[in-house]
């Protein structure tokens, strides 16, 4: 198939396209506003263009001769959205539908989107099915529930089909360490962790250890960058063969605490982590782990790498960066 992907210079985008130029010619559409030209696969077309670009857009699906989009191209942290939420709703949702109009328009009906388990909120349980309340408390999430519900109406309008993954928290790097995380400001625990170790940060906040939790710090799904790769082609696979529009939670369904990271992050790298206990980081819900099982049953995903494997390529990877 010919698939056009929206952010496929950013972190997750290129692990995408280097799974999926093996068995599909790959477009990439990308402003590289955070992304990395020199990630983006050599197997796969490169365009540099934004979404608010529609004539540049129109021109890469008229031609490319397009068949279906995977949109990676989304604004993600949870603490810019509350500060500068305009950004968030312009570019996650407004861009967005410049991207669906300019699909319809061209007559392309396959879309696998970039979700979040930001839409859940403060989960109602654990772990988390898909049928959980959504409830997002931030800009971020918003905008993510936002656009599964255009992409919902945009079906029952146009036929637009679409699979909207829901994503716990990605980590790793490609094991070839020819890509991985590299993020202006970062602001995700095992990155920071590295940074620490590497001698960049001075120590490793830890963002409340009086949480309703078993140490007291926050519990979160940590996923493979690859696994996440992997359920993509796999979730394109599986709306060829449906042709029906779904949204599904991509986790392992273990949860690790913030100390169990840190800890685990010391005994890979062998490495002294120096640490404070700070106050709790606003919006930050004390449990997130999935029920992926949904996933597993309906398209026959399952992850192939654990924590330790994650935490030994982002070691890796972040020791080749810096
Ligand atoms: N944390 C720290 N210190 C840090 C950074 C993070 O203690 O310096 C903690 C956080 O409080 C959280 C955990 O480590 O409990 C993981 O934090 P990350 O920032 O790595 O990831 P988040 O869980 O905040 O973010 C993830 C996704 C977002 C998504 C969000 C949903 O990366 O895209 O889950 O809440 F929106």
């Amino acid at each position: 198939m010919k698939i056009l992907v929206i952010g496929g210079a950013g972190y997750i985008g290129s692990h995408a396209v280097k799974e999926l130029v093996n068995s599909h010619d790959i477009v990439v559409y990308d402003n590289l506003d955070t992304g990395h030209k020199e990630f983006v696969d050599k197997k796969a077309v490169f365009v540099q263009g934004d979404l608010s670009d529609n004539e540049k857009l129109n021109n890469v699906f008229n031609e490319y001769n397009i068949d279906a989009v995977m949109h990676f191209a989304n604004y993600a942290s949870v603490a810019e959205s509350v500060k500068y939420p305009d950004r968030y709703f312009n570019n996650n949702v407004v861009n967005g539908l410049n991207l669906l109009n300019a699909m319809i328009k061209n007559d392309v009906k396959k879309i696998i989107f970039s979700s979040s388990c930001a839409i859940y909120g403060i989960p109602n349980e654990i772990p988390i099915s898909e049928s959980s309340k959504l409830n997002p408390i931030n800009p971020y999430g918003e905008t993510k529930l936002m656009f599964e519900r255009i992409l919902r109406y945009f079906d029952t309008a146009y036929g637009l089909k679409s699979i909207s993954l829901r994503y716990f928290n990605v980590a790793g790097a490609s094991p070839d360490l020819i890509i991985g995380e590299k993020h202006e400001n970062e602001t995700h625990l095992i990155p920071l962790i590295f940074d620490t170790i590497l001698g960049k940060k001075d120590h490793v906040k830890i963002y409340g250890d009086d949480y309703d939790t078993y140490d007291g710090t926050c519990i979160r799904d940590y996923i493979h960058v690859l696994d996440i790769a992997k359920a993509h082609s796999m979730a394109l696979e599986y709306l060829n063969n449906n042709m029906q529009t779904k949204s599904y939670n991509i986790g392992i369904g273990q949860g690790y605490s913030v100390k169990e990271v840190i800890e685990l992050c010391k005994n890979i790298t062998g490495r002294e982590i120096k640490t404070i206990i700070d106050k709790r980081r606003e919006g930050d819900p004390p449990v997130l782990v999935a029920n992926p099982e949904r996933f597993k049953k309906d398209a026959g995903w399952k992850e192939e790498f654990n924590i330790k494997d994650m935490i030994k390529h982002a070691w890796e990877w972040h020791k080749k960066i810096n």
